[in-house]
């Protein structure tokens, strides 16, 4: 069951053959995300020779095949994780029930605004990061956005699968309108604010796939819970292919701060401005980047206190992230007191779900932060890098709009507008990080604002031609 149909148009683990109707719309469908990829995804790179890695089997020893492609000829595809037998409802008030093959009519709509919010981030991202080519630091970092860019490609495939498959003339309408949304488009912008932000640099980048896809991890993890098995089964195998992307975004910024120390050392002094002189990334910029990005990424947890969370748990759509690993699954009785501007408030758990994956989210970026102080550390110098306050920057839930120091504390709204830019990258902050961005296409060659990589991808040596540019 796990080996992949390669002989069919569209790749696929789940016998796409025995249904000729939904194989169609697929097929009708394919060619309009490969106009939107020419369109919208990495900009003059169509023609390059990419090292880039397929999935050909869905089972953990080796789901991934290397070999050279052009992009616009990658094998997008359908891949399922294998299904678990008896699979149980494993919370929520139907707990202990068998998972559901089809969907109910009374979750349809629920179910389907899930899936078409995590669809969209897919393509949105890919739009994002669509000119970050021309400034590539290396051959090697060229690849690895290109990888990401094909796998967030798939991601939006595996979504489209289940509107299709599972949603008929709607869910048809709705993988119509993930190609006719665009990141940024004044009109018709991407659903969440965090997928129109543009990336227009390789630090945001590094933020990016480090915060922003590792919220895509925690919402795959949620959904992986779901009763709804083709759900469960379609973000089980997206999990595997989100670990590379935080992979670049934690190798990604340990360099640049592996670089910075280097370039701290050589110079002989940690002064922020002499660090910009020698062409590094200040650990002062870098912090704000890391302001930036992860208080935009909390935002993407939703409202603290929120009663969709609390419908979408106890009816078994949604669970939280590892759910095997709490001991109480159906949570009635439960609750969280949970910090408000206006106080303590005690809220039942089921409605505080939200705030709880928030909280192990944090948790699990803190891990790339210890990495990276360590290095600061052993460098001799007394600077940490820290990770925001959940209140700081907030634009949704109880905090949002409320004047908070990173740290976490209640300041004037005058203050905190004064003080803004110590803590987020200013124009002038992404003016100096923009000048840094120059394109480094020789191969084994890396840009002087950030380390090379300890090892190259599949045992191949670091530098090894990724990219065959034409
Ligand atoms: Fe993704
Ligand atoms: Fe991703």
């Amino acid at each position: 069951m796990s080996g992949v149909n390669y002989s069919e148009k569209i790749p696929n683990n789940v016998n796409l053959v025995s249904d000729r109707t939904l194989q169609r719309a697929l097929e009708h469908w394919q060619p309009h995300f490969i106009e939107w990829w020419k369109g919208m995804g990495p900009s003059d790179f169509q023609s390059a020779d990419v090292y880039l890695r397929t999935a050909i089997s869905v089972d953990a020893q080796g789901w991934a095949h290397y070999g050279v492609t052009k992009m616009p000829d990658y094998r997008w595809g359908i891949f399922l994780a294998d299904p678990t037998p008896e699979r149980k409802i494993g919370f929520g008030d139907q707990m202990g029930q068998p998972v559901w093959q089809q969907v109910p009519g009374e979750y349809r709509s629920t179910l389907r605004r899930l899936i078409v919010t995590q669809g969209d981030t897919e393509p949105a991202s890919v739009e994002q990061q669509r000119l970050l080519g021309h400034t590539c630091p290396s051959l090697y970092d060229l690849r690895n956005l290109f990888q990401i860019n094909v796998e967030e490609g798939r991601h939006l495939w595996a979504m489209v699968y289940l509107l299709h498959a599972y949603f008929g003339r709607d869910g048809r309408e709705e993988a119509e309108e993930l190609l006719a949304r665009h990141s940024g488009d004044a009109d018709k912008p991407r659903i969440l604010t965090t997928f129109n932000e543009p990336i227009s640099d390789w630090l945001s980048l590094f933020c990016f796939t480090y915060f922003t896809d590792r919220d895509g991890k925690y919402q795959l993890k949620s959904l992986a819970e779901s009763a709804f098995d083709p759900l469960s089964r379609t973000c089980r195998f997206m999990l595997t292919e989100e670990a590379h992307h935080m992979f670049v975004g934690e190798t990604g910024l340990g360099r640049v701060v592996k670089r910075t120390l280097e370039v701290m050392k050589e110079i002989g002094t940690d002064d922020p401005a002499k660090v910009r002189a020698a062409g590094a990334v200040d650990l002062q910029t870098l912090q704000k980047y890391l302001n930036f990005w992860c208080s935009s990424s909390l935002d993407l947890f939703g409202n603290e206190i929120s009663s969709n969370s609390a419908a979408n748990f106890a009816n078994g759509l949604k669970g939280r992230p590892d759910e095997s690993q709490y001991d109480d699954h159906v949570l009635r009785e439960k609750t969280l007191v949970m910090a408000t501007p206006e106080g303590e408030q005690t809220v039942p758990m089921l409605n505080a779900l939200n705030e709880v994956m928030r909280e192990s989210y944090l948790k699990d970026c803190e891990i790339g932060l210890k990495r990276w102080n360590r290095q600061i550390e052993r460098a001799g110098h007394a600077l940490r890098l820290t990770l925001p306050s959940s209140r700081f920057r907030r634009t949704i839930g109880t905090w949002a709009g409320q004047p908070v120091t990173p740290e976490g504390k209640l300041i004037s709204k005058e203050d905190y507008e004064k003080r803004l830019y110590d803590w987020i990258p200013s124009e002038s902050d992404r003016a100096f990080v923009h000048s840094l961005m120059q394109k480094v296409t020789a191969p084994g060659k890396i840009a002087g604002w950030v380390a090379p990589p300890d090892r190259g991808i599949n045992n191949l040596p670091v530098e090894y031609e990724y990219v065959k540019l034409h």
